[in-house]
């Protein structure tokens, strides 16, 4: 079967206005600037308002994909979001964005592989594509995770913001375009890192709301050492299904949880800092948005030449990981 390539069109990202600091966080619960900035490089983040939730943020990311592909909501063939913060259970937020865009023609489907959400959408997007199902596909990262987050837990409350990213995909000439996905997961560290209350295992109740499980609980010290590992791991294996090499990475988009994973990741692969999208000071962690987000602002900054090699990689709850070589 003779497939096409396939690439990145256009690209969009959009966070709310309202900003969350450091210096916020001292005044809500038992930390202090210098602990997060050190631990996480995180200084704020963004927090949707009680009436955004996550559709209005990817329609937003969506209108400037779809402005910087050059191609109209009638064009796509389908739409992939990847959130763990849906507007709701059912319909998906993917059919709420489809009709908030008036993108008729386009099948449309939700995408849970928390952080790592946004590569395993492209890699299925990039399946259609390439072997002819469709031609022009949306997949956009969103999440307003300050809903699922404990503003009186500072495990967590100090990493999480809000916001939404997104690609157009399509045909690219020969040479161009993704080149490899590694995906992968391991559902026994699924407790490390959760939201439980809430789903059908244990619906919303009084008893569910007043134990607090419906916000995100993680095990933080695991899950970094998992991130270590398997960031550096799944970024290798990327390269070596692309056939490639870590010395021909132009710029690294890493999954923004913690600049101290970052860096480990950039010593393993041999790069320098300017080498690598570096966003979490200002949003934070924003899970399936993280990626997205620092790419389509790699882009907005005139950071991606046409023929770079970009390699993405993320990690998250699942607990999931992806890795994906694409040229430029
Ligand atoms: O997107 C994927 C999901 N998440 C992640 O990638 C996060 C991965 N994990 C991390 O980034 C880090 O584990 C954290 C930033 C969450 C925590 O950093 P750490 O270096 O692993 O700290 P720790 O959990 O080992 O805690 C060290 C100390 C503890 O005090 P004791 O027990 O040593 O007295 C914590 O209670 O720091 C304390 N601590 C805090 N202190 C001030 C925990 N949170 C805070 C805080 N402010 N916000």
């Amino acid at each position: 079967m003779n497939l096409t390539p396939v690439g990145v069109w256009g690209t969009g990202m959009y966070v709310p206005e309202r900003v969350l600091t450091n210096a916020d966080l001292e005044k809500m619960v038992e930390t202090n600037d210098e602990w997060i900035v050190t631990r996480t490089g995180i200084q704020e983040r963004r927090l949707a308002s009680p009436e955004e939730a996550s559709s209005d943020l990817a329609f937003r990311a969506a209108e400037e994909a779809l402005r910087n592909a050059g191609i109209t909501a009638e064009q796509l063939d389908l739409i992939i979001v990847a959130t763990i913060t849906p507007d709701m259970a059912f319909p998906s937020t993917a059919c709420i964005l489809q009709d908030k865009l008036g993108a008729k023609r386009a099948a449309a489907f939700d995408l849970s592989a928390a952080c790592s959400g946004f590569i395993y959408g492209l890699a299925n997007a990039t399946n259609s594509i390439a072997t002819g199902m469709y031609k022009h596909v949306l997949v956009v990262g969103a999440e307003c995770l300050s809903k699922i987050t404990d503003y009186t837990d500072r495990n967590t409350c100090i990493l999480f913001g809000d916001g939404a990213g997104a690609v157009v995909l399509g045909p690219v000439p020969e040479g161009r375009g993704f080149r490899s996905f590694e995906l992968g997961a391991d559902g026994s560290g699924g407790p490390l890192l959760r939201s439980s209350g809430g789903g059908s295992r244990h619906p919303v109740s009084q008893e569910v709301l007043d134990s607090g499980s419906q916000y995100i609980y993680m095990a933080g010290n695991e899950v970094f050492k998992f991130a270590v590992k398997i960031m550096g791991s799944a970024a290798e294996e990327a390269l070596r299904k692309a056939e490639l090499d870590k010395h021909d990475i132009d710029l690294l988009v890493p999954h923004q949880a913690n600049l101290r994973i970052i860096r480990s990741s950039l010593e393993r692969l041999e790069l320098s800092e300017d080498k690598c999208m570096v966003n979490l000071n200002k949003y934070g962690n924003m899970s399936a948005a993280s990626i997205p987000v620092a790419l389509a602002e790699a882009n907005r900054e005139g950071r991606l030449k046409e023929g770079d090699t970009v390699l993405l990689v993320g990690f998250g709850g699942g607990l999931t990981w992806g890795a994906s070589v694409l040229v430029w």
